[in-house]
């Protein structure tokens, strides 16, 4: 199941990552591929900020550092993997100790590490469609996700901020 969102102004970005945030889990490993300025930061602004309250100018992406903790009552992991050569570099990061735990993980760049990533990821691929357009498109890899995302495309369209387009298929 996919469900396909367009934003027109990066604070919808910031919006739809807020109620993405709502339909979280624990443990749970979001995948961002899209280009340079695609939004994959500004989505994770939202994300922050919905589940901690952190101001999204504190959220930028760590490239330099490669993964950003922030914690509160759900711990939250940035990852930026575009530093990152192979998915073998992520053991300098700590990143099994941290993915297979309760908190939430968000990778930028998470092409580079795909080979890492476990089956049930949520993947998002963002596309520039315009100087402030940009379409996600959110793929749901287990049920539970599928509920969720129908869940957060039903929140969308109550707020009317930005357009869901569709909601397809099984
Ligand atoms: N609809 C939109 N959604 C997200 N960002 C947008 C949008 N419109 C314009 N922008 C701008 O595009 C840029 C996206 O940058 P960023 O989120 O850092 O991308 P990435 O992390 O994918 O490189 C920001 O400067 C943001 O303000
Ligand atoms: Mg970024």
């Amino acid at each position: 199941m996919t469900i396909t969102v367009e934003t027109s102004a990066h604070a919808e970005t910031v919006r739809l990552g807020r109620l993405l945030a709502g339909v979280l889990r624990p443990g749970m490993i979001i995948a961002l591929q899209g280009d340079l300025g695609a939004g994959k930061t500004t989505l994770v602004k939202g994300i922050a900020a919905g589940l901690l309250g952190i101001d999204e100018r504190e959220v930028t992406s760590p490239t330099f550092t490669i993964m950003q903790e922030y914690s509160g009552p759900v711990r939250l992991y940035h990852v930026d993997a575009y530093r990152l050569e192979s998915a073998e570099d992520l053991e300098a990061i700590g990143f099994d100790d941290f993915v297979d735990g309760s908190g939430v993980t968000v990778i930028e760049w998470s092409d580079r590490i795909s080979k890492a990533l476990p089956r049930d990821t949520l993947n998002i691929s963002i596309e520039l469609t315009g100087d402030q357009q940009r379409r996600f498109l959110l793929q749901a890899a287990t049920q539970q996700q599928a509920q969720d995302l129908q869940k957060l495309a039903g929140q969308l369209e109550a707020a009317g901020a930005c357009s869901v387009t569709h909601t397809i298929e099984t």
